[in-house]
C-alpha cells in the first residue's frame, strides 16, 4: 500500500474520514507526538492498530475527542476535581483515566475497567477529530518500542507501506507524550509523567499522587505501559549522570563503533574537544522535551553507541523527559 503524506486540508480530511469509517488507520499530529488513529467504536479497527504497531495486546489505548461535550458522552462518573482539571488543562497534553462505561470497543481498554481520554489542542488534531466526529483511539505512531514520532517524516520511517495516510501537521511542539492521570480515586494520580506536571495539577486541585507499580505484588498493574521498554533508538543507548560523562565517554570509545553524546547544552564544554557528535537537547525544560525524540532518532543515524547524559534539572517537565530517557536506555552501566 502506498503511504501518502498530506497537509491538512478539506480534501485530505475527507480522505481521512473515509479511511476511518472503512475501518482503516490514519496518522494524525497532536501537540505531543503523532498518533496512529482509528475508530474507537470499531473492534476490527482497534485490533488493526495493535497489529500495525506490533503492540502488546495488554497495553490499552487513549480515546481522543475534540470537545468536553464529546468526552462526557463516553464516560459517566466525573468527580468535581476531574472537571477542574479539564477546565484548567484541556484541550492540551493531559490524559484522564476514568472508570470505563462500555461505550467504546472493549479492545481499547484491554480488559482494564478504565478508559483513558484526552482532548488534544493541536489545530490539525482538532480539525481531524471534528471532521470524523467520533472518538479516535490513537497510540503514538511508532512501531512498538521504537522512539515516538514528532514529525510526519518520523511516522513515514516507521510505517511506510503499512498505512494509507499521514496527516502532516508539522513538528510537534510538546515533544513527549501527554501526562496520564488516573481520576478514579479520591485524588488524581499520575500514571505517566508528561508536559502537565504534578505541581501544576496539585496547584489546581490541592493534591496529586504519583503511581509506581509494585512489580513484586500480585495487584494488576494500573497502566501496563509503565512496564514496557519504550522509546528506544536502534543504537545501544546508555545513561549517565553529568559527573560520569568523561569516564563514560572514555569507556565507550574503547568499544567498537561510532559514539555520540546526547545531553543538555551546558555539557557541550565537556565534549567539544573530543571530536564526537554532540546531540544538543538545549537549555530549557520545554526545549529539551520538544527535541528529545528527534535527537534519539538522529542518534540511530550517526552512532552505534549513544551516551545520554542526565540533565541537571530533574523536576517539573523534566520528570517526564527523564522517564523517557531512562526507558530508552539499556543500562546505566559503563560498558567494559
Ligand atoms: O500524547 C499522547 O498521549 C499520545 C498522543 C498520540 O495522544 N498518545 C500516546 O499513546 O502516547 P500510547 O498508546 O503510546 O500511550 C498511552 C499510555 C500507555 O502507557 C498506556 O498504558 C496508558 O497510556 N493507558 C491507556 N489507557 C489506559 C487506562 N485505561 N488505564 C491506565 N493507563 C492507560
Ligand atoms: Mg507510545
Amino acid at each position: 500500500m502506498e503511504t501518502k503524506i498530506e497537509k491538512i486540508t478539506a480534501d485530505s480530511l475527507a480522505v481521512a474520514k473515509k479511511i476511518i469509517f472503512e475501518g482503516g488507520v490514519v496518522a494524525m499530529p497532536t501537540e505531543t507526538v503523532y498518533g496512529l488513529g482509528g475508530n474507537a467504536f470499531d473492534d476490527a479497527a482497534v485490533q488493526r492498530i495493535f497489529a500495525v504497531k506490533g503492540r502488546p495486546s495488554d497495553n490499552p489505548l487513549i480515546a481522543h475527542v475534540h470537545t468536553d461535550y464529546d468526552l462526557l458522552k463516553i464516560i459517566d462518573y466525573d468527580p468535581p476535581y476531574a472537571k477542574k482539571l479539564r477546565e484548567a488543562f484541556l484541550p492540551g497534553p493531559l490524559t484522564l483515566v476514568y472508570p470505563s462505561t462500555g461505550k467504546v470497543s472493549p479492545y481499547v481498554s484491554c480488559g482494564l475497567n478504565t478508559l483513558a481520554v484526552r482532548i488534544p489542542s493541536h489545530e490539525g488534531a482538532q480539525a481531524f477529530l471534528k471532521a470524523v466526529d467520533i472518538p479516535i483511539v490513537a497510540p503514538s505512531a511508532n512501531v512498538s518500542k521504537h522512539v515516538s514520532p514528532t514529525s510526519a517524516q518520523h511516522v513515514f520511517e516507521d510505517f511506510n507501506e503499512k498505512i494509507p495516510l499521514i496527516l502532516d501537521g508539522g513538528a510537534c511542539e510538546g515533544g513527549i507524550e501527554s501526562t496520564v492521570c488516573d481520576v478514579t480515586g479520591e485524588i488524581p494520580v499520575i500514571l505517566r509523567p508528561g508536559l502537565v506536571t504534578r505541581e501544576q495539577i496539585a496547584a489546581v486541585v490541592g493534591d496529586c499522587g504519583e503511581y509506581t507499580p509494585d512489580l513484586s505484588a500480585k495487584e494488576k498493574v494500573k497502566s501496563p505501559g509503565v512496564l514496557y521498554k519504550h522509546y528506544s533508538p536502534r543504537c545501544k543507548t546508555v545513561l549517565f549522570s553529568a559527573e560520569e560523562t568523561q569516564k563514560a565517554i572514555a569507556a565507550c570509545r574503547a568499544e567498537t563503533g561510532r559514539v555520540a553524546v546526547l545531553g543538555e547544552h551546558a555539557i557541550l564544554a565537556f565534549v567539544a574537544d573530543m571530536g564526537i557528535p554532540f546531540l544538543d537537547l538545549g537549555e530549557t525544560e520545554t526545549e529539551m522535551a520538544s527535541r528529545l525524540y528527534d535527537l534519539l532518532r538522529e542518534a540511530e543515524k550517526v552512532c552505534d553507541v549513544l551516551i545520554a547524559v542526565e540533565p541537571k534539572k530533574q523536576d517539573g517537565v523534566m520528570v517526564g523527559v527523564l522517564n523517557r530517557l531512562r526507558k530508552a536506555c539499556v543500562s546505566t552501566d559503563i560498558p567494559h
